[in-house]
């Protein structure tokens, strides 16, 4: 059987349904006893009926639980006064306060979802939202729900020396048979999500932060033994995370210490428990030898995330699981700015914006866009998605910019106290914004309740004798499920007009007051459907620099000569729209270049485009990073956007030839570069040595597309010299990427030093799964059963599994569906053991309408096959029955 379609709606849950609970549960005594082959769970709860509620049943949630014992003030319930069935436990007429004591036992050694208590290396952690709790104890799991937890863990002593939870130490000591126990307690009432408890053998290291009231705050990064010389980029990130949130938001730590544990298996990046956060190793650990710089940005980015939450997210938090952006959204965009702060702002906006355009638009595109703030789920493991988070932030980011600096300071100050201690919802947070400052936000609010990417159309003209220059703009957005209609929303256009040599002109709009000093960049609300703006006193027909630092999550359609982008390119002041420039007009070489592919005409680079490419590069252009990120083309899956009817194959071969074409054409451009950008001494991490790295990189990528022997060379150079991953990794990757001959012995040598590395066997697979060579899959496949691998681990399928799937456009679009059997049949696979993970692999199928003909045929088969499986997750069910309908 199965699942018919009005299991859907059934299992729908939505936002308009919200009612508090009926009876809350205030404080949480918890006992574990932890054995190798099973956990006993106590709980002492007390109960407290919500006076505005008349229900008499208590309703607890229950997953994969044995309940093992059950008393209500001290006695133990017989069967006739509770019931249960596999998601909830229901006491029959329960008092308006009452204490409840339970046991369950539960099999963590058995949990391969990595939900609810389970093992890592042998370790026990937790991972609690958004409904893990629940697979623990029968519990009122929900976040508005906040109890007071204290939490003693038993464990035998000689296997698990290290017992942790959230809060403060207050007891520890020895116990029979060669166990100990540890007592914790968390002073701050917390939702169950924020739960956690870590066991096993660990080492630490340990630092102190003074607090800027002046209180002294332990703080400990815990992992194996074998990753202890890995941990001090992630303590030093934590201490500057620290500081800035003082600095820039006035939130101070809350706890006498402050713990991180790195585990080996984990479903996303990491998790905010109070006091205990529990990471991906991967977002921890960090050495030069074994870490990029990409991996080093990305520790500090989510260490910094993670502490965040303290205040956004743990001290205020969201009221139901709709209210997701509140938290993330608005975190995601303090830990963009904390890292904009601490390296280099302008890049670090390229790359979220390129992380935004590239897979948020594809989603709001697609059968699971949804708004910021969800109107309904089946399953909320599947909202955790690039719109809650990133496009979350983006509107975030609209209201800081909306209110400047100081205005949105106020407004988060009165978000805080005012909602301190309390489970909000986004509209609370908007309202802190309003009563803060002199605006009305309720046309801005659409960004939170409606789906899809608006398109801004803008058309210009110029009139020289009245020196004026009209702007109208138009907005759009495209129909999404569940709403075919948009109201207009609230765009901030953020625009200089530059005149020939470059310069910002004045910007007065007609109508308006003359000031003293007229501002050259402006912020435009466009509000209506349609709009014009006509600025005034323009001597000369300017160039508009629009959207500059992408000031809305928009898409902007406007004609633009070749020239003008050029023009863009080489003069625009913001560096954001001097590489968006470059971006578009790559965008527009491939996508010419895609139809003379499909139309079997000969192909041809312009030498105006490579001459503008070669500009690039020059001394024009003192900042590296921003060369490289010019240098780069757009990601094929963003370029296929833009297309009616996706051709994966001839995007990557347009992309492969325009890459040839430069790299043969600007040859000693890019060997000089290379040269000159090599860096000397010892690693360092710091924004400048990173943007030399990466654009030496990127010119020894280009060099690699010749396949010239002396080219290979230095590239087998690089990669035996090299004494940091960025160049290791990078080397290789072009390696691996060419017929050179070395390849396979540079592989294998790979995997022989750093086989025992788990994070650095990551990236030899994910190297592999992303080789543009001819029969990869084949190579993937054979991965699939090579030791390293194993799909218990979520970092090892997303690295090989996912890297083909997702990165590797051309050969999982294979004609022969050959890619789509491998993916379907790696989802089925993973469904039974880890839904979450096996739902996060089936994006690509979710555009499936986007494709010709034959393949949206095998795809839709792939997706039908799959939903045809007995007992499907409702994690994959969701996303295989939305993609279909
Ligand atoms: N709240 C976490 C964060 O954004 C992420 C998270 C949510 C998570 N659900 C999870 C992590 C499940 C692991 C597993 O920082
Ligand atoms: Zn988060």
């Amino acid at each position: 059987m199965n699942h018919a379609e009005p299991s859907l709606k059934a299992s729908t849950h939505y936002l308009k349904d919200y009612q508090p609970p009926d009876f809350y549960v205030e404080n949480v005594d918890l006992h574990f006893d932890l054995y190798a082959h099973e956990t006993l769970v106590h709980a002492v709860l007390d109960i407290k009926k919500n006076p505005h509620n008349t229900a008499k049943d208590l309703i607890l949630d229950g997953d994969e639980l044995v309940l093992v014992q059950i008393a209500l003030n001290g006695i133990t319930l017989n069967t006739s006064q509770y019931q249960l069935n596999p998601k909830q436990l229901l006491i029959l007429n329960a008092p308006a306060r009452c204490r409840l004591s339970l046991t369950t036992r539960i099999f963590p050694q058995n949990n391969t979802s990595l939900m609810g208590l389970y093992q890592s290396s042998g370790n026990f952690c937790t991972q609690c939202e958004a409904e893990g709790f629940r697979r623990i104890m029968y519990f009122v799991d929900r976040p508005d729900n906040m109890a007071r937890f204290t939490t003693t863990l038993s464990a035998d002593k000689a296997h698990f020396p290290v017992l942790l939870s959230n809060g403060n130490l207050t007891a520890q000591g020895d116990a029979a048979n060669g166990r100990h126990f540890a007592t914790w307690q968390d002073p701050h009432p917390k939702p169950a999500y924020l739960f956690a408890l870590v066991a096993g053998q660990l080492v630490f290291i340990e630092d102190h932060f003074v607090t800027c009231s002046g209180r002294r705050v332990l703080l400990r990064i815990y992992t194996q033994q074998h990753n202890i010389d890995k941990c001090a980029h992630a303590m030093a990130s934590l201490k500057k995370a620290m500081r800035w949130d003082e600095e820039v938001y006035g939130r101070e730590y809350d706890l006498d210490n402050y713990m991180i544990v790195a585990v080996d298996d984990f479903n996303m990046g990491a998790m905010e428990n109070k006091g205990l956060n529990i990471f991906n190793s991967k977002f921890v650990l960090a050495k030069p030898e074994t870490a990029t710089d990409n991996d080093y940005q990305g520790i500090e980015g989510v260490i910094a995330h993670e502490y965040f939450h303290n205040w956004s997210g743990n001290r205020v938090t969201c009221r139901d699981w709709f209210q997701l952006s509140l938290k993330e959204g608005f975190t995601v965009f303090r830990d963009q700015e904390f890292s904009a702060d601490m390296s280099a702002r302008n890049i670090k906006r390229i790359h979220d914006v390129n992380v935004l355009r590239t897979h948020q638009f594809r989603e709001d595109a697609g059968p699971m866009a949804h708004p910021v703030r969800p109107a309904s789920y089946v399953e909320i493991n599947n909202f955790y998605t690039l719109t809650v988070y990133n496009k979350g932030a983006e509107v975030i980011r609209m209201l800081h910019q909306l209110l400047g600096s100081p205005g949105f300071r106020r407004g988060a100050d009165l978000y805080f106290s005012r909602h301190d201690g309390q489970a909000v919802t986004t509209d609370d947070f908007i309202k802190a914004m309003e009563d803060a400052n002199p605006v009305n936000l309720s046309q801005f609010c659409l960004w939170y309740s409606q789906a899809g990417t608006p398109e801004l159309h803008i058309s210009r003209r110029y009139d020289a004798h009245k020196q004026h220059y009209l702007l109208t703009v138009q907005q759009t957005c495209p129909a999404t499920p569940q709403q075919p209609h948009k109201e207009a929303f609230y765009i901030p256009v953020a625009l200089a007009l530059l005149d020939k040599n470059g310069k910002a002109l004045p910007l007065q709009l007609q109508g308006e007051q003359p000031e003293a000093a007229v501002a050259t960049n402006r912020v435009l609300v466009v509000k209506h459907r349609q709009e014009e703006f006509c600025f005034i006193n323009i001597p000369h027909e300017p160039i508009p620099s629009l959207l500059r630092g992408f000031s809305a999550p928009v898409k902007l359609v406007m004609e633009r000569s070749f020239e003008e982008l050029s023009f863009l390119i080489a003069h625009d002041d913001d560096p954001f729209n001097r590489w968006d420039a470059a971006q578009q007009l790559h965008l527009r070489v491939i996508l010419d270049l895609v139809q003379c592919i499909q139309q079997k005409r000969a192909l041809k680079l312009d030498v105006d485009y490579i001459k503008t490419v070669a500009n690039a590069l020059n001394s024009d252009y003192p900042d590296p990073a921003l060369s490289a990120e010019m240098l780069s083309l757009p990601a094929e899956t963003y370029v296929a956007e833009f297309m009616l009817v996706i051709d994966p194959q001839a995007i990557h071969d347009a992309a492969h030839f325009i890459r040839q074409q430069l790299a043969g054409a600007l040859r000693q451009q890019f060997l000089e570069n290379y040269q000159r950008l090599k860096t000397h001494g010892p690693y360092q991490a710091d924004p400048d040595s990173i943007a030399k790295r990466c654009l030496k990189n990127v010119c020894l990528g280009y060099l690699m597309e010749l396949g010239e022997e002396p080219i290979e060379t230095l590239c087998i150079q690089q990669y035996h010299a090299a004494d940091n991953m960025t160049d290791t990794i990078s080397a290789l990757f072009f390696l691996v990427n060419s017929h050179c001959h070395h390849r396979d012995t540079a592989l294998d040598q790979f995997y022989q030093r750093w086989q025992h590395d788990t994070l650095v066997v990551d990236k030899w697979l994910n190297l592999q799964a992303c080789s543009g060579l001819p029969h990869t899959l084949e190579k993937v496949r054979a991965l699939t059963q090579h030791p390293a691998f194993t799909l218990k681990n979520p970092n090892k399928v997303r690295s090989l599994i996912g890297g083909f799937c997702h990165y590797n456009q051309a050969q999982f679009h294979a004609n022969d569906g050959s890619g789509y059997l491998f993916l379907a049949d790696y989802v089925i696979q993973l469904d039974a053991t880890n839904p979450q993970i096996a739902a996060r692999l089936m994006t690509p199928f979710t555009a499936w309408k986007r494709y010709d003909t034959e393949r949206k045929q095998l795809m839709k088969s792939q997706l039908e096959r799959i939903l045809q499986q007995k007992s499907l997750s409702t994690d994959v069910y969701e996303i295989a029955t939305k993609s279909l309908e």
